[in-house]
């Protein structure tokens, strides 16, 4: 029995993962409903936005769901005693310390997961005693470790350290991928910038457009000194590029950078001023779908990729 189905209790092994802007209750519930593990990214969300999500989900769908908390943001205990509240059972932490509310969170019955970029933080993650990591590659979209380690050496070194499950991210779009990690060692993957060129992502249709008509190279991690994060190549990010080049201060980036710039590019649309989260693998999207087809898609992908290469030898 493959790992992450039984700790979720899910069809799949596939994760669509928190994001801003994108993950709300109708993208959550399709990817539940398709079979796979939906997260609501609360980190775009007002506690008691979050709280109507949540509940809109479980009225959605009645499989299960979780909530993603990156740790970067505000009134984090606050959208923890919603969780508890509204007794959602899974939730995903990123971006922060993962020893500050696992145990809590375990304590109230909730299986817990945490994000890492690194060998270093799955060993510490596992020893906070989360039920899973997901370790995510460097190509992965939005905020991403400093260390620029790719999901192919990533995947291996950290399995070579952990015992409990493991999950890859980061440039995971089709089922050839999905394939290769879980060669690599993976029991599941976590999907992100292929299902925000989904119906259901609550991102500016816009900005899914741009996402559809990405190539290799149109995006760069970038802004490492306040939180790393790859982003579309756009006026912005030259904007970003053009500070750089004389040696900016903290605070003169974080001047640029300014409030509110990820929901002006990803909620409004503001495709020039606008910060636009997505990972390298916008490159291979080239098309918007119903998020249960992209599930199914991937399932059907593996399984022909299997058989196929069942059928090599070398
Ligand atoms: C638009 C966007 C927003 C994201 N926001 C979050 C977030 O709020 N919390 C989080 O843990 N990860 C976030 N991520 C990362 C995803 O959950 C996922 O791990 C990542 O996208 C996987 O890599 P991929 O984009 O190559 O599929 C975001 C990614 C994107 C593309």
């Amino acid at each position: 029995m493959n790992k992450i189905k039984e700790l979720f209790n899910i069809q799949y092994p596939i994760i669509q993962g928190g994001m801003i802007w994108a993950s709300g209750w109708k993208l959550a519930s399709a990817v539940s409903n398709a079979g796979g593990l939906g997260l609501i990214g609360s980190g775009s969300m007002y506690p008691d936005v979050l709280r109507e999500h949540i509940q809109k989900c479980k009225k959605a769908t009645n499989k299960p769901f979780g909530v993603n908390i990156p740790m970067l943001y505000p009134n984090l205990e606050e959208i923890i005693q919603i969780i508890i509240e509204e007794g959602v059972k899974i939730v995903f932490t990123s971006a922060g310390n993962p020893k500050t509310y696992t145990a809590y969170l375990k304590e109230k019955g909730i299986t817990v997961v945490h994000v890492v970029s690194s060998v270093k933080f799955a060993l510490k993650a596992q020893q906070a005693g989360v039920d899973a990591v997901v370790a995510e590659g460097f190509e992965a979209g939005g905020h991403n470790g400093r260390d620029e380690t790719t999901t192919l050496a990533l995947i291996p070194m950290v399995k070579n350290e952990m015992h409990i499950p493991l999950i890859a991210a980061g440039g995971i779009a089709t089922g050839k991928a999905m394939y290769a990690v879980m060669a690599l060692g993976a029991d599941g993957v976590q999907v992100g910038s292929r299902f925000v060129a989904s119906n259901e992502a609550s991102s500016h249709i816009d900005f899914k457009n741009m996402v559809v008509n990405a190539k290799e190279g149109d995006t760069q991690l970038t802004l490492k000194e306040l939180a790393p994060v790859r982003l579309l190549k756009n006026k912005f990010y030259q904007d970003v590029a053009a500070l750089y080049t004389k040696g900016p201060s903290i605070e003169e980036l974080k001047a640029l950078l300014g409030r509110a710039r990820a929901k002006r590019g990803m909620f409004e649309g503001d495709l020039e001023e606008g910060e636009l989260e997505i990972g390298q693998v916008s490159g291979l999207i080239n098309d918007i779908k119903p998020a249960g087809i992209i599930l199914e898609d991937m399932i059907k992908e593996f399984n022909a990729t299997k058989n196929r290469m069942e059928a090599i030898s070398i």
